[in-house]
């Protein structure tokens, strides 16, 4: 069966950049930016991203590319041909299991962002308490909103109804685009998405920045972010922040970029494509996302404040503040529903690339029909997602695994693969093969010595760290959840080998 491909290099471009920029960019990385202390988090954010971000991203490419003009466009497959071992198969799951995993809770998160979209277009939302100088009371319909509906409990869940009945209108709505498959639908979506995101994260910082009140401005949000913080730098704490914002926001190590790379063209420039998707991406993160929900916290509340109100949760930063924040603004409602459709144009466009594996898997591997290809794996996702959506504590714990320890544990394989395993020497050449830039030679290094080592060095400090948490853990809703996560891994690892199976006898037959 012949393989899509992207029809035009802007559109894979805006693919690639509506892949990367998504949650991670608007609502992740302020709070992991306050909660490490702003201007600390920087350096080692700016590091990471020259020493995994970079080179990552050039390798992800150039391994999709390559698996791509042999047919196979998911790492099962890829890995095995990078490596003539069953063993590399077995690696090759995760680059599945991630994408699916983190799809599971991403894609109900995302369905949130559209419900706080039409509640703020239909103005039925909590009013502006008078009550600016106490954060905590002002904040606290805001609260009771978003508890209302997602629900919350110790051990299950009680979403509203509308929150479930807006995750099926979501999982409709991704389904519609990738139904159409990769250039029609996935590409020519981004062509319209991504302008029209950019639009309205620069008039949302606009209206920010003008936003000043006698407890603070968005210029000291800026300061406290930008104002280097070196006393920090000795923490390993804010390293592994750092570098784990750096994977998810370019959505590296999860192998969706690996899929989207396998639909160009053999001999189409990767060096220059993946950089420019990379730098769009860098935009979107430490400019819009980083002009929003921090400074708005910081002129609303002060400093102090914005960093407990991060800390307080992952969503308080963005679901809470910056609403409440807004509805005090002429023309509040609106600009929140604004901020929610940003916030879920940006989700669409990364759900549909975290999708895309498993699609690929199925059209690639089994010679499923795009539909019925699409359809499967929706239907996998909707039947999983209930974990998320009605088992405390579930979603934290996938996003652990999955989004944050295993995409570190995943990129360092996939480097030992490709540079180590594949060869140095040709895996630079596939890498520049075609390339608009030669990448420097010192790159050549940082990819197979510095990058390494650095992946490695944290994945220990990680470690120790957690492992005796993680065997700590008594919460039955964790324990479940992750008896979930291993029977996904053995289940997508026994359809790589029934894949194999049917393809020998094909061969025979
Ligand atoms: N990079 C996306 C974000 O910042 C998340 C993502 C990861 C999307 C992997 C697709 C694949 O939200």
């Amino acid at each position: 069966m012949k393989r899509e491909l992207w029809a035009t290099r802007i559109g894979l471009i805006l693919a690639m950049a509506g892949n990367a920029i998504g949650l991670g960019n608007f609502l992740r990385f302020p709070v992991q930016a306050a909660e490490n202390g702003g201007g600390a988090f920087m350096i080692p954010y700016i590091i990471a991203f020259l020493i995994i971000g970079i080179p990552l991203m050039w390798i992800e490419w150039a391994i999709g590319r390559y698996g791509g003009s042999k047919g196979h466009g998911t790492t099962p497959a890829i890995f095995y041909l990078l490596w003539r071992n069953r063993f590399a198969k077995v690696i090759g799951v995760f680059g599945l299991w991630i994408p699916l995993v983190v799809i599971i809770y991403y894609i109900y998160i995302e369905s949130w962002t559209l419900g706080f979209a039409i509640k703020f277009l239909l103005n039925l939302v909590p009013q502006a308490s008078p009550e600016v100088e106490d954060p905590e009371t002002y904040l606290r319909p805001f609260k009771e909103f978003l508890t209302e509906y997602k629900g919350s409990g110790d051990e299950f869940l009680r979403p509203s109804l509308y929150a479930y009945f807006v995750f099926l209108l979501t999982m409709a709505i991704n389904v519609a685009i990738l139904i159409r498959g990769v250039s029609r639908g996935i590409e020519a979506f981004a062509k319209v998405a991504m302008p029209t995101l950019f639009i309205l994260a620069v008039v949302l910082v606009v209206r920010v920045f003008l936003l000043e009140t006698p407890r603070g401005s968005a210029i000291e949000g800026l300061n406290f972010l930008w104002t280097p913080d070196l006393s920090k730098l000795t923490d390993p704490g804010v390293w592994i922040a750092a570098s784990g914002q750096i994977f998810f926001t370019l959505s590296l190590g999860f192998g969706a970029i690996i899929t989207y790379a396998s639909y160009i063209r053999k001999d189409q420039d990767v060096t220059l494509s993946g950089l420019t998707a990379s730098t769009l991406n860098e935009t979107a993160e430490v400019i819009l996302g980083g002009s929003l929900a921090i400074p708005a916290a910081v002129a609303f509340f002060g400093v102090a404040n914005a960093v407990a109100i991060a800390q307080a949760g992952a969503f308080d930063l963005g679901f809470i503040s910056l609403p409440a924040i807004f509805v005090n603004m002429p023309a509040g409602n609106f600009l929140g529903f604004m901020w929610f459709f940003l916030l879920f144009f940006a989700g669409l466009t990364s759900s549909i690339a975290l999708m895309q594996p498993l699609i690929a898997f199925f059209e690639d591997e089994f010679g499923l029909s795009r539909k019925n290809a699409v359809l499967m794996t929706a239907g996998i996702v909707f039947f999983s997602a209930h974990l998320v959506i009605f088992l405390s504590g579930s979603l934290d714990e996938m996003d652990f695994w999955a989004g944050t320890i295993g995409v570190v544990f995943f990129g360092l394989l996939e480097i030992i693969l490709f540079l180590w395993i594949f060869g140095g020497e040709r895996a630079w050449e596939e890498i520049n093969r075609g390339g608009i830039i030669r990448i420097p030679r010192v790159y050549y290094y940082v990819m197979r010595y510095v990058t390494p080592v650095f992946l490695t060095a944290l994945l220990v400090t990680w470690a120790r760290e957690y492992i005796p948490k993680i065997l700590a853990e008594t919460h039955w809703t964790v324990w479940v959840t992750r008896f979930f996560l291993i029977g996904l891994f053995l289940f997508l690892t026994l359809l790589v080998f029934i894949a194999e199976k049917k393809k020998a006898k094909e061969v025979e037959g």
